[in-house]
């Protein structure tokens, strides 16, 4: 499921292993995996929906894909 999180303006590095910690963000524990961390920036402080479920087809916002991985 999506993480709502309110993001600062400036960048920010969105896990998409799915080994972070500290999820949505990277933490370092992609190495070793060949999956590397997206960095992308905000433009001003605001409410966001991270991907959680990595399987967005808009990474790193959620797109809505994660329910049909529920189904
Ligand atoms: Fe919604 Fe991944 S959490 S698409
Ligand atoms: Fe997942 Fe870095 S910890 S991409």
């Amino acid at each position: 499921s999506p993480y709502a999180i309110e993001l600062g303006a400036g960048e920010h590095w969105w896990c998409a292993c799915g080994l972070s910690q500290t999820q949505p963000f990277c933490d370092g524990s992609h190495k070793g995996t060949g999956i590397t961390p997206m960095k992308f920036s905000v433009d001003k402080t605001e409410k966001l929906w991270l991907c959680g479920c990595k399987a967005s087809g808009n990474k790193p916002f959620c797109d809505g894909t994660h329910k049909k991985l529920a189904e």
